[in-house]
């Protein structure tokens, strides 16, 4: 695992933007895994930049980790909304490549089963963009999510529903409690992942971790077994970790 230490969000995503920049340059129809949440948004506004300086990821296909359900896919706060507002328009992505699990599916076992596929068909992901959950959850794979599990619905924890309830202010619309996500396991395939984490809220998360056991009730700490982890923290989010770890400063 790396850790590049940045004073705060917005240089933070910048770090994060170069890495994903440069995979890019590399290989131009790069498989892209994509995030939502706040974390990545300062890394998708970098990368904006570079796209706008000359920077082509028309030829990329991306894959969204998760999606709610029970919202209509045009709700402004499902994944498939906030995707197409804060990742494909940004960095011009061809939208026909751009995929987001099928949440609202009359059978969600067949969507995740085809959302598999679908990875599988592109060759896999090449490199994975991921935040955290305050509860060390990444996708939505819940503390409990087994390190093999794969694309399936969840329900939500009780704090992930608290976190994310400042997307539905409308007293009348409740939180969702259930999402299609990307199984640990699934997660785990891409050849490279690249977690952003930022704010003081996620120090106990990120020490947890990087620096806890592997275990099921941290599924992040499930990265520990992955050979390409860089983690993007602000000082903030580095706050708990051990001091060797937490300077700011590329650590192998
Ligand atoms: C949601 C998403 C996760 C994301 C998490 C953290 O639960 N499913 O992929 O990592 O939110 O969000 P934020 O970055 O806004 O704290």
């Amino acid at each position: 695992m790396r850790i590049i230490v940045s004073p705060d969000p917005v240089t933070t995503g910048a770090a994060a933007a170069h890495a994903v920049a440069s995979a890019a340059d590399d290989r131009p129809d790069l498989v892209l895994g994509v995030a939502t949440g706040s974390s990545p948004q300062p890394l998708y506004r970098s990368l904006a930049i570079l796209v706008r300086a000359g920077l082509d990821l028309s030829s990329a296909t991306a894959f969204a980790l998760d999606e709610y359900v029970g919202l209509a896919p045009d709700h402004p706060e499902s994944y498939h909304s906030v995707i197409a507002r804060e990742v494909t328009a940004p960095l011009h992505l061809d939208p026909a490549r751009v995929h987001v699990p099928e949440g609202p599916a009359a059978d969600a076992g067949a969507a995740a089963e085809a959302y598999e596929r679908a990875i599988a068909r592109a060759g896999g992901v090449d490199l994975q963009i991921l935040g955290i959950g305050t509860n060390g959850h990444i996708g939505f794979n819940e503390p409990g999510s087994a390190a093999d599990s794969r694309t399936r619905v969840v329900e939500l924890a009780p704090q992930t529903i608290a976190d994310n309830s400042r997307f539905f202010l409308d007293p009348a619309e409740p939180v969702p409690t259930h999402a299609l996500t990307q199984g640990v396991g699934t997660i785990l395939e891409a050849r490279r992942i690249v977690l952003v984490a930022t704010g003081g809220h996620k120090a106990d998360a990120i020490a947890r971790a990087v620096e806890g056991p592997v275990t099921a009730a941290v599924p992040a700490s499930f990265l520990q077994r992955h050979p390409d982890v860089t983690l993007f923290l602000d000082d903030a989010a580095a706050s708990r970790l051990s001091p060797a770890l937490s300077t700011p400063s590329v650590n192998a």
